[in-house]
């Protein structure tokens, strides 16, 4: 009775449950509001109701026959109907959503393996995380539901059962999310006409065209590289583009292969947004000669294809650079020649990559007006917390603060208050083999506040720490500093998104708030 109640007392006072959503920021949330309140928002239709299935599939990535892939499909049941976009390629389809709508998904597993989904980058509440202990066995579902309170940025989802995410996401598992909001939208950034996506991945394509995914024990350690580049899901990506500024959308949804994107004629790039959103006004464009970008991160640009050039095509590449994890590079070189076979091996980390071409077409060019940036977020409370992490990598195997994946335990040092700051160290600085680990938390995002001068000479230039991120490349012999301040509360996680890495057990749960625990 409560229920209807509470509907009554929301209608009475005037709120519609959408306008309550739509008052909803990140930092208070639906659980600051009172239990009925909350009730009766979670009542009724969602205003976006997907079906998101997960199963094998034969599909084109480009070049020659089929190749057997795993892949996402999905349909809207329910709501707004432009909520999933067709991708190509073993991509899955692209989730467009609004900040402040309620989401329903009925993620469906027919796959071989358990599984779960996670929205990477997404402040969801735990149960909807897609925590590895949450992973449902093959035939079996799991609902999400969730109110989108991210703001509009470039996120993605993917799967996450312990042990199997590294291969599933390999074989195709993988989509964006894409956040869109009011905020955002006052900005005066380029149509939805000239905006592209590019998620790039490295495979290693086999002469019969089927992806390889060999487990060797330097895969284990350096995690896969493949030698072919496929963006949204297909090889040789080409796009053709109008002589106007185009708003790209990057996403790094490779195992383990850092880019050094750049623009093959020398021009600079542009970025506006990190992994969680726009720069703010304070920070405004930030322009690089070239931009590094470690699995799972992202970054958006805007490129305007209306200034002349002496060519009408420009080529994304990725430039080489010596590999920062060296030692384990060289190991893989020296054994790739001999009993793996070349081909079979994937490509050295630094390796230079052509990613997709873009031909500017005919016609007058359209000027844009530069964005207006938005005001700074408001900064949390400092809290005056501080918790350190340390990465290491001994014996084929990483682990921080010396610790591997346990899939209930929490320790002392991986408890984080709400709403409130942390100052989160992760150190790569203490020992083992040399490497560099792209570190990811869940269910935050954070600022770089800090990065000790670790970063190779030919990758500096080219790093971002500006903006809200939820992954951020460690290099050997550095040490980061992160501003965390979590609002939603319990059991989430931290890991190295080197999919081998984190298979491996470089991975552990944090928890948020206060709360009952089984520690370590
Ligand atoms: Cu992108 Cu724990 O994940
Ligand atoms: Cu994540
Ligand atoms: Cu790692």
């Amino acid at each position: 009775m409560i229920r209807t109640q509470a509907t009554d007392d929301a209608r009475r006072t005037g709120w519609t449950r959408r306008r309550l959503l739509r008052s909803l920021t990140v930092g208070t949330g639906i659980a600051s509001l009172p239990f009925e309140w909350r009730s009766a928002i979670a009542e009724g239709p969602p205003d976006v109701d997907i079906r998101l299935v997960a199963a094998p599939d034969r599909v084109s990535i480009g070049r020659g026959s089929g190749t057997d892939v795993l892949r996402f499909t999905a349909e809207v049941v329910g709501g707004r109907a432009d909520a999933v976009r067709p991708s190509t390629g073993y991509l899955g389809p692209t989730l467009d959503l609004r900040r402040g709508e309620r989401v329903r998904v009925e993620f469906v597993n027919r796959l071989d393996d358990p599984s779960i989904v996670h929205w990477h980058g997404m402040i969801v509440p735990a149960r909807d995380d897609g925590h590895p202990r949450f992973a449902v066995a093959p035939g079996h579902s799991y609902v999400y539901d969730f109110t989108v309170r991210n703001p509009a940025g470039t996120y993605l989802y993917h799967p996450h059962p312990h042990g199997h995410t590294g291969r599933q996401i390999y074989f195709g598992l993988a989509g964006l999310l894409i956040v869109r909001d009011d905020d955002e939208e006052a900005v005066g950034l380029p149509q939805r006409g000239q905006e592209l996506s590019l998620v790039i991945q490295d495979r290693r394509v086999g002469n019969d065209n089927q992806m390889v995914f060999k487990r060797t024990m330097m895969d284990t350690m350096t995690g896969v590289l493949g030698d072919t580049v496929l963006v949204n899901g297909v090889a040789d990506a080409a796009f053709n583009v109008a002589p106007r500024t185009h708003r790209l959308r990057l996403a790094n949804v490779s195992n383990a292969r850092i880019y050094k994107l750049a623009w093959s004629d020398g021009r600079p790039m542009h970025a506006i947004a990190r992994d969680s959103g726009l720069f703010d006004r304070s920070e405004g464009m930030q322009t690089r000669p070239y931009i590094v970008l470690a699995p799972f991160q992202r970054v958006e640009l805007l490129e305007d294809f209306g200034v002349p050039k002496k060519s009408h095509k420009v080529v994304l590449v990725s430039r080489s650079f010596d590999d920062p994890g060296g030692m384990a590079g060289m190991m893989r070189e020296m054994m790739g020649g001999g009993m793996m076979g070349g081909a079979m091996m994937g490509d050295a980390q630094g390796k230079e990559l052509s990613v997709a071409s873009f031909t500017v077409a005919a016609g007058s060019p359209t000027k844009n007006d530069p964005p207006t940036f938005p005001e700074p977020a408001q900064p949390a409370r400092k809290g005056g917390n501080e918790l350190h992490t340390r990465l290491a990598f001994n014996m084929m195997q990483g682990s921080l603060n010396g610790r591997l994946f346990e899939m209930d335990a929490v320790a002392a040092d991986e408890r984080l208050p709400l709403d409130e700051e942390t100052i989160w160290t992760f150190s790569n600085d203490t020992g083992g083999m040399a490497m560099p680990h792209p570190m990811h938390i869940h269910g935050v995002r954070f600022r770089v506040i800090e990065r000790s001068t670790g970063a190779p000479v030919d990758l500096r230039e080219g790093l971002i720490d500006a903006g809200y991120q939820d992954t951020v490349l460690v290099f050997p012999g550095e040490r980061v500093r992160l501003a965390v301040a979590p609002s939603e509360p319990g059991m989430f996680m931290y890991h190295c998104h080197n999919l081998e890495h984190e298979d491996g057990g470089m991975m552990r749960n944090c928890w948020f708030g206060p709360g009952p625990v089984r520690s370590t």
